[in-house]
C-alpha cells in the first residue's frame, strides 16, 4: 500500500511516498526559509503564493524520487491543521483534486499528530510513551497510548518554543529561523548560562515562553544594550549575541528537561519518550533531554533533522495507519 503525503501547514511545500511495508520511498520538500528571511518570520499571503507555485513540481519529485507513479499511488494524505488558512487550503484542495481527479482514498491528517509520529519513521518506538512536541507554532507533552489515543498533558498557554527562538533571534539580529542561528552562537560560548533568565512557573505541564522574551528584552535594557523607543539593539557585539544566544538555549532547555522529569514522575507506566518537531533539530537540547531519560531509565527516541522539520513523510506515515484502519474522509474535507 502506498500513500502520497502532502504537508503545507505553514512555510514549507512537502510531499512524500510512504510504503506501508518499505517504509520511506521518497521526501519532497522545497523551503521557503530563503523568502520569508527578508521579512524576519513567515509573511501568510506570501508563503501561500509560494506553496501554489510549488506543489506540482514538488509531488512530482516525490514521484520520481520514489520511482512510482501516481497510478500506484492508493492514498492521498493532507494535513487539514492546525496552520495558515491560506497554505493549508492549497495542500487540502490540491489533495482533494488528485484524490478525486485519479480516483484514491483520501486522508486529513493533523499536523501535530503528524509530528508525534515523525519518530516512527525511522524507530520502533513503544507504546506508552510520553511525546514532547516543540515546533515554531506548538509546544505540547503528550501521553501517547496507542495510535489514535492521545491525552494532552500540558502545552504552552502563549509562544511556542520556536517562536521564543525565532523573536529573540529577531531582537539580535539573527536570520530566521532563528533556532539553528541561536543553536550557533549558543555553540560558540560553551553552552554557559551568562544570564540566567526565569524558568517560568514549577509544577505544572503547561508552558510559556512570552515572558521570557520580555526577560531578554528588559535584561538587555537593563545592561545598556537595547534602546526601547527606537527599539534598536545597541550593542551589536558578537560576544553579546553569543551570550544571550547561550543563556537563551540553557534556559528553554532546563525547562524541557525539568517538565519531562514532573511528567515522568506523573506516568511511571511509560517506559519511552520521543521528542519532535523543528526545535528538536538542536542538538544541545536533544542531549539534555536524553541525559534526563537515561537517569530515569527510560527510552529516549528523537527523529533525523529532516522529519523534525515540517515534511511529508510523517503526514503519509498517519494517512497510511489510517487508512488501513478504514478512516478515510469525504469530499468536505476542510481545514482548521
Ligand atoms: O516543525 P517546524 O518546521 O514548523 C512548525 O510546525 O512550526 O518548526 C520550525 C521551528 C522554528 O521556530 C525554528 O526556529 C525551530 O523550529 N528550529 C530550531 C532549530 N531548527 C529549527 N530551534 C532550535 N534549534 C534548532 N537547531
Ligand atoms: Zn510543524
Amino acid at each position: 500500500m502506498l500513500t502520497l503525503g502532502i504537508e503545507t501547514s505553514c512555510d514549507e511545500t512537502a510531499v512524500a511516498i510512504y510504503h506501508a511495508r518499505d517504509g520511506i520511498l521518497s521526501n519532497a520538500i522545497f523551503s521557503q526559509n530563503q523568502i520569508h528571511k527578508h521579512f524576519g518570520g513567515v509573511m501568510p499571503e506570501v508563503a501561500s503564493r509560494s506553496q501554489l507555485e510549488k506543489i506540482t513540481p514538488v509531488m512530482r519529485a516525490a514521484l520520481e524520487s520514489a520511482g512510482v507513479t501516481l497510478a500506484d499511488i492508493d492514498t492521498i494524505a493532507v494535513t487539514t491543521g492546525p496552520g495558515l488558512p491560506g497554505s493549508l487550503l492549497v495542500g487540502l484542495c490540491f489533495g482533494k483534486a488528485v484524490a478525486w481527479g485519479s480516483r484514491k482514498k483520501l486522508v486529513g491528517v493533523d499536523h501535530l499528530e503528524g509530528h508525534a509520529f515523525s519518530s516512527f519513521l525511522e524507530h520502533n518506538v513503544p507504546f506508552s510513551h510520553l511525546c514532547l512536541t516543540a515546533s515554531g507554532g506548538h509546544t505540547s507533552i503528550h501521553l501517547v497510548q496507542d495510535f489514535g489515543d492521545y491525552q494532552t498533558l500540558g502545552r504552552t498557554l502563549d509562544d511556542a518554543a520556536g517562536e521564543a527562538f525565532d523573536k529573540i533571534a529577531k531582537l539580535l539580529g539573527l536570520p530566521y529561523p532563528g533556532g539553528p542561528a541561536i543553536e550557533q552562537y549558543a555553540k560558540s560560548v560553551g553552552f554557559e548560562d551568562f544570564f540566567s533568565y526565569p524558568r517560568g512557573k514549577t509544577g505544572t505541564l503547561d508552558f510559556s515562553f512570552s515572558g521570557l522574551k520580555t526577560a531578554v528584552l528588559y535584561d538587555l535594557v537593563d545592561r545598556g544594550a537595547y534602546d526601547m523607543k527606537r527599539r534598536v539593539l545597541l550593542d551589536q557585539s558578537e560576544l553579546l549575541k553569543q551570550q544571550v544566544a547561550s543563556s537563551l538555549l540553557v534556559c528553554i532547555a532546563a525547562v524541557f528537561e525539568r517538565k519531562l522529569r514532573l511528567a515522568l514522575s506523573q506516568h511511571p507506566e511509560v517506559h519511552a519518550v520521543t521528542f519532535v518537531g523543528g526545535v528538536a533539530c538542536n542538538k544541545y537540547i536533544r542531549e539534555v533531554l536524553r541525559a534526563a531519560c537515561n537517569d530515569r531509565g527510560v527510552e529516549f527516541f528523537v527523529p533525523s533533522p529532516q522529519y523534525c522539520t515540517d515534511n511529508g513523510a510523517m503526514i503519509a506515515f498517519v494517512g497510511t495507519y489510517r487508512a488501513q484502519r478504514g478512516q478515510v474522509a469525504g469530499w468536505n474535507l476542510d481545514i482548521f
